[in-house]
């Protein structure tokens, strides 16, 4: 069976790079060629949700220079990206906090979203500055000011209503995680969501990864057996 909502952490693009002598900021390049074909073929194939991490709220910690053109990169790709998504029906979503980009971007951001607000085919969601941690505080903050103005009340405040204050409000979880790469960890993403999501590790780095890893993880993921702690 397909996953209702595939999460994908596009991680291994400075290795890349460095294993051909180029810089980091080549692999990203590279990265963010292979995320707009992987996300086209997951609409191509049906995959009604779609995540893909593409920069965490700790990622601030790396060179100037590297996230300098991190963010061109952005720019440059979310336009040409976003022509070939509005034509494949797709709806994109930004997670995270958007406070922190420069203007132009933000903007960016708003209009893709706006603009592809009435699409109905996959959903999109481009994680950026996102964390699940800092998304959880904020998730916090919006209930407690709820309840504050008297529109909540703290004892009705459980699972549904918290997911429902998350970036992903109104969304499945995921029911499968994929990390390239071969790093054999979280790194802050959807941590709530992801409480019953399948992980599957892949060794290859994500500017390398192709439609048949995507099948190869697809497939792995259909053999798997889910209990959500049943029996
Ligand atoms: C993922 O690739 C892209 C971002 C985090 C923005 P990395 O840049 O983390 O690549 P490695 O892990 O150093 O190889
Ligand atoms: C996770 O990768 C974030 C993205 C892929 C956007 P990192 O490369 O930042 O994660 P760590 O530092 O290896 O945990
Ligand atoms: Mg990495």
């Amino acid at each position: 069976m397909l996953p209702r909502h595939v999460g994908i952490i596009m991680d291994g693009n400075g290795r890349w790079a460095k294993k051909r002598g180029l810089p980091r900021s080549a692999g990203h390049t590279a990265g963010a060629a292979n995320f707009r074909t992987i996300t086209k073929y997951c609409s191509t194939i049906g995959i009604p949700y779609l995540t893909v991490y593409a920069f965490s709220t700790e990622n601030w910690k790396r060179p100037a220079e590297e996230v300098g053109a991190l963010m061109r990169l952005f720019r440059q790709y979310l336009e040409e990206a976003l022509r070939d998504f509005q034509e494949e029906n797709i709806r994109v979503l930004f997670l995270g906090d958007r406070s922190a980009f420069a203007p132009e971007l933000r903007e960016l951001i708003n209009r893709t979203e706006e603009a592809s607000a009435d699409k109905t085919g996959m959903v999109l969601n481009i994680a950026m500055n996102y964390g699940g941690r800092d998304e959880i505080i904020r998730a916090c903050r919006l209930l407690i000011e709820e309840v504050q103005q008297g529109r909540l009340h703290a004892e009705d405040i459980d699972e549904a209503c918290f997911s429902n204050h998350l970036y992903t409000a109104g969304q499945p979880d995921p029911d499968l995680i994929i990390r390239p790469s071969g790093e054999n960890r979280i790194s802050n993403f959807l941590l709530w969501q992801s409480a019953y999501a399948e992980y599957v590790i892949m060794d290859i780095l994500w500017p390398d990864f192709k439609k048949k890893d995507l099948d190869r993880a697809l497939e792995i993921f259909a053999k798997r057996s889910r209990r959500f702690g049943g029996v």
